[in-house]
């Protein structure tokens, strides 16, 4: 392990955990690698937890990170109490109820802005990033695990560094990252990336090594997920998009390579990429955020030839894939900033299909991804955003029902939204596909209605529409403002939707 670190004076840094995390002191701004159950530090963030667990100490600390954390983060100081503000992206169990009542402020944003907010000082400065890394350089830079995220930006802002060399990550990601980094605006230039393959960075983050303060050895694995298996409905909705993309195929508004795909993250959006492994779609590449399971299959089967992404993050049966098979998906993927990955410029540029799924959609097409009766975060709007306002064709996809039909996923109104109706293109559910290009507010909603709704819902659905229609006959976008969400309070009242 030592001979991962390959600077001799970084050597004199090495430490052990809880010697480490002696540097994390009370309202301090906490910048984490990772991104997803991927690429995260692990043995710090759990001594910090033990330490303030039997010490009792005051320790509140606000936490960044690319995305979501693994348990031994997210999930060990949640319990611990440690969180004040945790920023851009969660999806551990008791850091969301801790922020449904109220525990932690939360800050649910578009990953790409971070950095940005970070770079112009509109986010406080990051004290302590916590980085894990294959190897440290000579010169001191890192090279980052099996996730890019926001490392650079906070170990670029960071005032001290604290670096987990993981014996877990196999020494062959080196190489898998390609770091480039943006200036701010008016210094920023165009993003020189033709296809989702090309390189134009460095293999390792750039890093004055005069801020690294400790180096520790871990020997914990990223606590990867299982995925739901894939049930009738997800095969249903993959099917719905296919079908949706050959016929833009067979229109020649795509040719049969597509455009490169961007697949959102969970089970819906893990299922509907692994339908085309059975489509006539060849040479395909992505440019994404995260690659899941069904990715790697795809690749592994031929049909994707490359993909560019800021995390590796499959299931445990995914990761054991990827790790027997590294050297085959080494010259395919690229793991690349969260700022590039998650790049507007790339995803107008490339053209991307963007593939995200949504909580609730409502009849005129905007998207609710985050929040659970308009209340209660789930996860967050992730990179869904960067992607579906620049994509050249969004999709989203849902169940069209919920909770074992109680709730409709097509609803009058929705409860909260992430992405208007100028931004979604296509809304796919397990019943059909409702192309919503071209048409105007009313056109889109008798396709909703009449294409994606589940047949217990759609009766009164149609009810809704055509009294809202009656009542506000000469608007744009009719509704009845006092029903429009009495289907959530409904709900909310009797556990059910329906009337
Ligand atoms: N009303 C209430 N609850 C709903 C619902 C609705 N209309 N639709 C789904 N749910 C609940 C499900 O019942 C499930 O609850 P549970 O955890 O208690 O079982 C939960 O939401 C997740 O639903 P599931 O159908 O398993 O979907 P998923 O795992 O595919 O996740 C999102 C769906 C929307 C939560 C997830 O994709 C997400 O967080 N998206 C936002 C971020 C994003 O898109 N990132 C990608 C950018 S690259």
């Amino acid at each position: 392990m030592q001979s991962r670190i390959r600077n001799e004076q970084l050597k004199e840094k090495i430490m052990n955990p809880m010697e480490a995390c002696k540097l994390i002191k009370d309202g301090m701004v906490i910048g984490t690698s990772g991104f997803t159950p991927s690429g995260y530090p692990k043995v710090v963030p759990l001594a910090l937890a033990d330490r303030v667990k039997s010490s009792k100490e005051k320790m509140k600390l606000t936490l960044y990170s690319g995305a979501s954390l693994g348990p031994e983060v997210d999930g060990a100081w949640a319990e611990a109490g440690i969180i004040a503000k945790r920023l851009p992206y969660q999806t551990n169990k008791q850091l969301r109820n801790d922020i449904n009542c109220g525990k932690v402020e939360y800050l649910d944003m578009h990953l790409s802005h971070t950095s940005q907010y970070l770079n112009y000082g509109i986010l406080p400065r990051v004290d302590i990033a916590i980085v894990e890394a294959i190897a440290i350089t000579e010169e001191g830079n890192i090279i980052p695990t099996s996730a890019v995220g926001n490392s650079p930006s906070f170990i670029k802002n960071a005032s001290k560094i604290i670096v987990e060399i993981s014996s877990k990550q196999p020494v062959e990601l080196e190489g898998m990252s390609d770091i480039y980094m943006l200036e701010n605006p008016p210094m920023r230039t165009h993003i020189p990336i033709k296809n989702p393959g090309d390189r134009i960075g460095t293999p390792f983050i750039v890093c004055d090594k005069e801020k690294i303060a400790a180096v520790v050895f871990s020997d914990l694995e990223d606590h990867v997920r299982d995925l739901a298996p894939i049930s009738d409905v997800d095969r249903a909705i993959s099917k719905n998009i296919i079908n949706f993309l050959e016929k833009e195929v067979a229109l020649k508004r795509l040719t049969k390579n597509l455009l490169p795909l961007q697949s959102g993250v969970g089970n819906v959006a893990n299922a509907v990429l692994s339908g085309l492994c059975d489509s006539s779609f060849e040479n395909l590449v992505c440019y994404t955020e995260v690659i899941q399971d069904a990715m790697l299959e795809l690749m592994q089967c031929g049909k994707i030839k490359k993909a560019s992404a800021c995390s590796i993050s499959p299931s445990p049966r995914g990761l054991k894939l990827f790790r027997d098979n590294i050297d085959f998906f080494k010259d395919k993927i690229v793991l690349r900033p969260l700022e590039i990955s998650n790049s507007p410029e790339m995803a107008r540029k490339l053209g991307v299909i963007a593939m995200n799924t949504a909580i609730e959609v409502d009849i005129y097409g905007n998207v609710n991804s985050t929040h659970i009766m308009g209340s209660k975060i789930m996860n967050g709007i992730g990179g869904s955003g960067d992607f579906a306002r620049n994509a050249y064709i969004t999709i989203f996809s849902t169940s069209s029902i919920a909770k074992c039909g109680k709730i409709s996923s097509i609803v009058p109104m929705v409860s909260h939204v992430d992405h208007t109706e100028h931004d979604t293109m296509i809304i796919v559910t397990e019943q059909g596909v409702a192309d919503l290009r071209g048409l105007s507010p009313k056109e889109k909603a008798k396709l909703i209605i009449e294409n994606c709704v589940h047949p217990d819902f759609k009766e009164q659905m149609r009810d809704y529409f055509k009294r809202a229609c009656e009542v506000c006959h000469r608007c744009h976008t009719p509704h009845i403002l006092n029903e429009a969400l009495s289907w959530h309070a409904r709900f909310l009242e009797t556990g059910t939707m329906k009337k």
